[in-house]
């Protein structure tokens, strides 16, 4: 511990991975509490480290107390905290970008690949002892090579994944917001900035942009029937992108061949309507989880509160559009 840091007081709301829990002890006076106790928090406590699985809503952070100076997120997605009353409070609000990039990309193409070839229900059959030995008839894999891969939300794990995905043999078309002529380039991808054409022509659809307002519910039953019979969409990004109803009753149908989730909209509870569906994967939020990832995202928290403890500019603040640097 070297002679700069003062003993400030923090609060983190989950078990950390050992190598960063210690870390944390031996910089900070710091206490892991439950989500509930984030209302009743001691005066004098100066930082928060939260995870996705602890929103931190208008009345929850206008209740935190006078002393809480910094919040810093374990995770790259923000839509857990309102940083608009951060703002308004004046705290700086920081996040792990970068670092898991190519966990939850290696994610999404696992997903990709287990809903394409139907792997985890391959492997349901046979756990249950339904295998009666090879057949050539009954095949429900599709195969990824020559088919395009629709990326909504090209940036950082979108690229990852499209990167990935080109290893596989899939054409590459981007929709979003903004245009990335250089990652198209690299990646020889097209952008097709009308979402209608865009779900037209894709084949394989992997979502991969923040939860905000104008992303709820991109998949509705007006773009899953814009999407061709047989496609496959893949969710590693937010599970309030999805309107569950939808997707189940399009997987139901077999309008799509396949779907493989990560992220559910009120995890950890899942639509139990998934359940009962074969050809879904379903994964629990394990994007970014690897030992390595989980360590760096918790160096990233470590040096945003090094920084900011030492008055130093953040490495990682997310700040709302014109809103002004920390320090100022
Ligand atoms: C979670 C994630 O942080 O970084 C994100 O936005 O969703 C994940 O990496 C992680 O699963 C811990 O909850």
């Amino acid at each position: 511990m070297s002679a700069s840091d003062t003993r400030h007081r923090l609060v983190y709301t989950a078990r950390l991975p050992e190598p960063i829990e210690r870390e944390l002890h031996e910089r900070y006076d710091a206490i892991r509490i439950e989500r509930a106790d984030l209302a009743r928090l001691d005066a004098g406590i100066e930082a928060l480290v939260v995870m996705p699985s602890t929103p931190l809503r208008v009345t929850a952070i206008q209740s935190l107390p006078a002393s809480i100076r910094i919040i810093a997120s374990y995770s790259v997605g923000t839509d857990h905290i309102d940083l608009a009353a951060a703002a308004a409070r004046g705290l700086p609000v920081t996040n792990t970008p970068d670092v898991l990039t190519d966990a939850t990309a290696d994610i999404a193409m696992l997903l990709i690949l287990s809903a394409c070839r139907q792997a985890s229900r391959a492997e349901r059959e046979l756990r249950a002892g339904r295998w009666r030995g090879l057949s050539m008839a009954d095949v429900p894999g599709i195969d990824l090579a020559g088919r395009s891969l629709g990326i909504f939300g090209f940036g950082r794990i979108g690229q990852a994944t499209a990167r990935r995905a080109r290893a596989f043999g899939m054409r590459i078309v981007y929709h979003g917001p903004q245009r990335k002529p250089d990652a198209e380039r690299a990646l020889e991808a097209r952008f097709e900035p009308d979402r209608k054409a865009f779900l037209q022509t894709i084949d394989v659809l992997s979502l991969h942009a923040p939860a905000t307002a104008a992303t709820r519910h991109f998949i509705d039953r007006e773009t899953l029937a814009l999407l061709r019979k047989g496609s496959v969409v893949v969710n590693t990004a937010r599970g309030p992108l999805v309107d569950d109803a939808a997707l189940i009753e399009a997987l139901r149908s077999r309008h799509l061949h396949a779907a493989g989730l990560d992220v559910y909209d009120g995890e950890p509870a899942v639509n139990p309507g998934y359940l009962e569906l074969d050809n879904v994967t379903l994964l629990p939020h394990i994007g970014s989880a690897t030992i390595e990832t989980r360590v760096a995202m918790g160096e990233r928290v470590l040096a945003n509160l090094a920084a900011y403890f030492a008055g130093q500019p953040l490495p990682n603040e997310v700040r709302l559009p014109g809103a002004p640097r920390t320090p100022e």
